[in-house]
């Protein structure tokens, strides 16, 4: 694990283990993101919160057939590059040769390779994930960063940027369904694939007094999801704790999957960003 503590950028925490961010305290701040105290930290298993890395695949892939779910990046041990500082910023940059390893069954996929650079700047907080298609032949992959956002009470928050955008309900149904309401509250279990939309989505958190942002480049797909009471109940590693994760998620998936031609390379940004609810730097 990488942790970097410094005065006036914060602190941050990255597991080898996935490329795994599992903390940001932006400096005189609180916890930007939420991570489980259940979490069981096995090798076959992905950390429960933070910000997975879902890839060659999302959940069970195109055909819903693939697994490990989410792909078998984020139970990889990843390769640390560097550690970089300046002035206004820390950046850890980590990689991964082939995320098949040769053990995998993802076909093509499996020759994909992933650099990704996690930069911390001053209540600002950049993934920038980089895919090689080291193989021979064109390469469809899905991607996302599952970010773990830490809300006061998921009941209680907007959700801003997704209105009139179409998404795809992992709960069932097939046909895109499009978001009507201006801005989204979350009442009951919510599992959407936001398709097509590049927009900035905020997370407006009255209880804490902030609003988290999450702007995107090279990325055409949001997932929102919170898991509520049931369910929650039913994972042995996320118990209780629902009501203060909401999880907005920097993606490429399903009719947005990236195609790579042999050698091309694609890179897909998340920027976090914490504000006071008067617009100012949160912390
Ligand atoms: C979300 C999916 O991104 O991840 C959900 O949309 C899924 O369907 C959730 O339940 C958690 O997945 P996992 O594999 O980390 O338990």
């Amino acid at each position: 694990m990488v942790a970097v503590r410094s005065d006036h950028l914060g602190s941050l925490d990255v597991y080898l283990h996935g490329a795994q961010v599992t903390g940001w305290v932006p400096s005189g701040g609180d916890p930007v993101l939420w991570l489980s105290p259940l979490s069981r930290y096995h090798a076959n298993e992905a950390i429960r919160g933070g910000v997975p890395l879902c890839f060659p695949w999302f959940g069970g892939g195109p055909g819903d057939d693939l697994t490990p779910s989410h792909g078998p990046a984020r139970l990889r041990e990843w390769r640390l590059e560097a550690v970089t500082e300046s002035s206004d910023h820390v950046e850890v940059v980590l990689a991964l040769g082939r995320v098949g390893d040769g053990r995998v069954t993802g076909g093509p996929l499996d020759a994909l390779a992933a650099a990704y650079r996690v930069r911390l700047g001053r209540s600002r907080l950049d993934l920038a994930l980089e895919v090689r298609n080291s193989s021979g032949v064109p390469v469809t992959f899905e991607e996302a960063l599952h970010t773990y956002l830490a809300v006061s009470d998921v009941r209680a928050v907007a959700v801003e940027g997704l209105a009139g955008a179409d998404y795809l309900d992992r709960r069932g149904g097939r046909d895109p369904v499009r978001q009507e309401e201006s801005v989204l509250r979350l009442g009951a279990e919510t599992d959407r694939i936001y398709v097509g939309t590049t927009a900035t989505v905020v997370v407006d958190d009255p209880g804490a007094a902030r609003r988290l942002a999450v702007r995107k480049t090279g990325s055409a797909s949001t997932v929102v999801w919170n898991p509520w009471a049931e369910k929650a109940a039913a994972m042995a590693d996320l118990g209780a704790g629902w009501p203060h994760m909401l999880c907005v998620e920097t993606a490429n998936v399903r009719r947005d999957a990236v195609t790579l031609a042999p050698g091309a390379r694609h890179t897909m940004v998340a920027g976090l960003t914490v504000e006071d609810r008067a617009g100012g730097p949160g912390a």
